[in-house]
C-alpha cells in the first residue's frame, strides 16, 4: 500500500538487484549490544522490532574486519567464521518481517582505542584524531593486505550468514577516509599524497570486497561528503572521489554521510544534536547524486541526519536530493515510524528529541545504548510493551510530580489498566524542563513532556496541576498505591561572605536583570550549564565560565559538546578551567587558580551565577512512609540525576505496580 502523501518515502525501490519495500532504512549505529565480540539476542530483538516497525532496509552496525579494530569489549567481530551463526539468525529475524537486512564492514583504523585488546591503533600515518588519542602506527604495505584480507574474510562470512548485501564503511573518518584525508595521511608512498595516490587503497579494498561477494551481490560505500574539518575533504573534492570509485567498481548505492570523525565540530556533525541546524547537510547527497548521475552512474544515492519523520525523507526524496533517507536516532526513539505514518497515525511517534543522551552518551562511554526518550531501546527482548502487560488486579494510583519520571510513570501505569491521577504543584507540567521553555535552541527537548502529555491523555491519566501534596491531602485520597516523583531543587552557590549566586533556574525568569558581564560558576559539568551559557551569549551577554576541572561540560557526550563549545566561541563565551570560586561581595569576584592556588580578582561584574547540585526533594516520600502508607519514589527525588534515569525509572516503575 502506498500512502498518497508519501509517493516518493513509502514506494518501493531497486538497489542493486534487491527490491526494497520502501525508501526508509535504519542507518548503521554501534549499539554495543555485542557479545564476547559476537551479535546476539540484544541485537535480534532491536533489529526485529525495527524491521517489523516497517522500513526497508536495516544497515547492521559496524562489524570489525580485524582484531585490533575491535576497540570495545562489545565490537562485533565479523573476520570470526562464529559470527556466522549468530548474524544468520539476526538475517531471518529481519528478513521474515519483510526488511532487508545489509552489513557494514570497517576498519576503524587510528580512531580505534587500543586499550580493551592491548593492540596497536593502525593509520596511515603516525597522525592523531584527537589530543588524547594514541599515536597510530603507520602501516607497511604488509598489514594493508592484512586490512583488505579482513574486508574480503568479514564480506564472505556476511554473504554466508545470508545477508542481502554489503555497506563498505569508507566515510566518516575511518581507515579507509584516513588513507583518502590530507588530515590524516601524510605518506610519502604511492599511497600518500596526490588524490589518485590517496585513493588507491580505499579502491584496492572495495574492488577486493566486490570480487569476493560477486557481481550480482548488493553491496554499496558509505562516505563523507564533507569533513567539516580545516584542511579536510570537502563536497567538492567528494564529487570527484565517488564519481572515481564508481567508475572503478561496480557499486549499487552511495550512502552519504559527513564527517572526519576528528576531534573538533566535525565530530558533532555526524550525530548532529538538537542544537545543530541540519539544512547544510541536505545539500550532500544531493550533489554526491548530481556528480554520479553527471557521470553516467544512476546509482541509489542514501541520504541520513536528523531526519525525524516521513514527512521529511518524502521532502528530501521528492525533490531529488536522495533515492533513500536513513533514520537512525529516530528509529531507537521510535521502531515504528513507517507503519504509523503508513496508517496515518504519524501523530503517535515517540519523537527523537536530538539530545545525545540515551544513545551517543552511551557510546562513548562503552555501554550499551539506549534511548532517553524510548527506554526500551535496546530492551525490546525483555521488556514489555504496557499494552502486553494489563495488570492483573488495577489499583487506584497517584502520581505526585509533573515531570518526566511522574509523567512516564503515570502513562504507562494507566495503559496497564490502573486507575491514575497525577498531582503538579505548579501551574505547568514538565518539572524542571520547564525553564528549557526559555532557551529556544533546546526547545526540541519539549518534545519528550509534550509527548508524555498526550500519553497521559490517551490513556485517561487525570492530570492535575495547581495541587499541592502533604500528608493529608494523600490521606484523603486514599490511593492504593503513591508514587513519589517530586524531583529535586537547585542549591544556591554560597560564599564565605554570607552572599549566594542565583542558580540558573533564577536567571532564567528575568535574564535583563543580570547585566551584560556575567559569571557562571559550573560545579555541575552538565547539559544544563552548557545550554544556559549558550542562552547568554545569545542573548548578547558577554560571559566567563569557571568551572573546578581541567575541562568544560564534563558530563555531557562529546559528541555534542564540540558542536557547543564551537558556537560559544563564536558568541565570545570564555571558559576558565581549573577555577573555583572562593567569593562574591557584589562587586568582585574571587576564584582560585587550582593549579597554583593563587586567587584571582575579577571586577566589574554584573552577576554571578551558581550551577551546584540539586537537593532531592524527598520530605513528602519519608511522611507518607512514616504514617504507614503506600509509597515508591522515583527520579530525581531518589538522587538529583537527568531525565534519562528519570524516564526509564518511571517507565519500569510504571510496568512493576
Ligand atoms: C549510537 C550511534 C552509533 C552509531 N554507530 C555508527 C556505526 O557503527 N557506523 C556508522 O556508519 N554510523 C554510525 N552512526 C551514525 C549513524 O549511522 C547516522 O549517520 C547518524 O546517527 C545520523 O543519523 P540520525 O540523525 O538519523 O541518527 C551511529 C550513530 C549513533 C547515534
Ligand atoms: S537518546 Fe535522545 S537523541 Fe538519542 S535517540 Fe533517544 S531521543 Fe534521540
Amino acid at each position: 500500500m502506498i500512502v498518497s502523501r508519501y509517493a516518493h518515502a513509502l514506494s518501493p525501490v531497486r538497489v542493486g538487484g534487491l527490491e526494497l519495500r520502501n525508501r526508509i532504512f535504519v542507518p548503521a549505529h554501534t549499539t554495543n549490544y555485542g557479545q564476547e565480540h559476537l551479535p546476539g539476542e540484544r541485537h535480534l530483538e532491536y533489529h526485529r522490532a525495527r524491521a517489523r516497525g516497517g522500513v526497508g532496509l536495516i544497515i547492521f552496525e559496524s562489524i570489525r574486519v580485524q582484531r585490533n579494530t575491535l576497540g570495545r569489549p562489545q565490537g562485533v567481530a565479523g573476520y570470526d567464521p562464529r559470527s556466522i551463526e549468530p548474524f544468520a539468525r539476526i538475517a531471518r529475524a529481519v528478513q521474515s518481517e519483510g526488511a532487508r537486512f545489509f552489513g557494514q564492514v570497517i576498519h576503524l583504523g587510528r580512531q580505534i582505542e587500543g586499550e580493551f585488546e592491548r593492540t596497536v591503533s593502525w593509520g596511515p600515518s603516525a597522525v592523531r584524531w584527537s589530543a588524547t588519542a594514541q599515536m597510530p602506527h603507520a602501516m607497511t604495505r604488509a598489514e594493508m593486505d592484512i586490512v583488505l584480507d579482513g574486508h574480503v574474510q568479514t564480506s564472505r562470512n556476511l554473504v554466508a550468514a545470508g545477508l542481502d548485501g554489503i555497506e563498505v564503511q569508507l566515510g566518516h573518518g575511518h581507515l579507509l577516509q584516513q588513507f583518502m584525508s590530507p588530515i590524516a595521511n601524510a605518506r610519502g608512498d604511492s599511497y600518500g599524497g596526490t588524490l589518485e595516490n590517496r585513493l588507491r587503497f580505499p579502491i584496492e579494498v572495495v574492488r577486493a570486497v566486490r570480487a569476493a561477494v560477486g557481481e550480482d551481490f548488493c553491496m554499496g560505500i558509505r562516505i563523507s561528503a564533507e569533513e567539516y574539518a580545516e584542511g579536510g575533504l570537502t563536497v567538492a573534492d567528494m564529487r570527484e572521489i565517488t564519481t572515481r570509485i564508481a567508475a572503478n567498481v561496480k557499486l549499487d548505492f552511495v550512502n552519504v554521510s559527513h564527517s572526519a570523525y576528528q576531534a573538533s565540530y566535525s565530530l558533532a556533525t555526524q550525530m548532529a544534536d538538537m542544537n545543530v541546524d541540519a539544512t547544510p547537510f541536505r545539500e550532500l547527497p544531493r550533489e554526491i547524486r548530481g556528480a554520479l548521475r553527471a557521470a553516467g552512474h544512476a546509482i541509489p544515492v542514501f541520504a541520513v541526519c536528523k531526519f525525524r519523520n516521513i514527512a521529511e525523507a518524502e521532502a528530501m526524496i521528492g525533490s531529488g536530493g536522495a533515492d533513500l533517507v536513513g533514520m537512525a536516532r529516530a528509529h531507537l526513539a521510535d521502531p515504528d515510524i513507517v507503519r504509523k505514518a503508513m496508517a496515518g497515525r504519524e501523530d503517535t511517534q515517540r519523537p527523537c528529541i536530538g539530545c545525545n543522551q540515551g544513545c551517543a552518551g552511551m557510546l562513548e562511554r562503552n555501554l550499551p545504548i539506549t534511548c532517553l526518550i524510548n527506554p526500551r531501546g535496546g530492551r525490546e527482548g525483555g521488556m514489555k510493551l504496557p499494552a502486553e502487560a494489563p495488570s492483573e488486579a488495577p489499583k487506584r494510583v497517584l502520581v505526585i510530580g509533573g515531570g518526566p519520571a511522574g509523567l512516564e510513570t503515570a502513562w504507562v501505569a494507566a495503559a496497564r489498566g490502573h486507575k491514575v491521577t497525577l498531582w503538579e504543584k505548579a501551574a505547568e507540567l514538565g518539572g524542571q524542563t520547564r525553564w528549557i521553555r526559555a532557551m529556544a535552541h533546546r526547545a526540541d527537548f519539549l518534545g519528550l513532556i509534550d509527548h508524555q502529555i498526550a500519553q497521559c491523555q490517551a490513556h485517561q491519566v487525570r492530570l492535575v496541576t495547581g495541587k499541592h501534596a502533604d500528608l493529608a491531602a494523600v490521606e484523603a485520597e486514599a490511593a492504593d498505591l503513591t508514587i513519589v516523583a517530586t524531583g529535586s531543587t537547585p542549591q544556591p552557590l554560597r560564599f564565605a561572605s554570607g552572599r549566594q549566586a542565583a542558580t540558573i533556574e533564577q536567571a532564567l525568569v528575568d535574564p535583563a536583570r543580570l547585566g551584560n558581564r556575567v559569571a557562571l560558576i559550573d560545579t555541575t559539568g552538565e547539559w544544563s550549564s552548557l545550554s544556559f551559557a549558550e542562552h547568554l551569549g545569545r542573548a548578547g551577554k558577554r560571559v566567563t565560565i569557571f568551572v573546578p576541572v581541567g575541562g568544560f561540560a564534563w558530563r555531557t557526550t562529546i559528541y555534542s559538546s564540540l558542536a557547543n563549545r564551537k558556537r560559544l566561541r563564536e558568541l565570545g563565551v570564555k571558559i576558565a578551567l581549573l577555577r573555583a570560586a572562593r567569593d562574591w561581595d557584589g562587586h568582585v569576584l574571587t576564584v582560585e587558580d587550582l593549579s597554583t592556588g593563587e586567587l584571582e580578582r575579577h571586577e566589574g561584574l554584573d552577576s554571578v551565577i551558581g550551577a551546584t547540585y540539586n537537593a532531592a526533594e524527598d520530605s513528602l516520600h519519608h511522611a507518607l512512609e512514616a504514617a504507614g502508607i503506600p509509597v515508591r519514589s522515583i527520579g530525581d527525588c531518589l538522587a538529583p540525576r537527568t531525565a534519562l534515569e528519570a524516564v526509564y525509572e518511571g517507565h519500569e516503575l510504571g510496568l512493576a505496580v
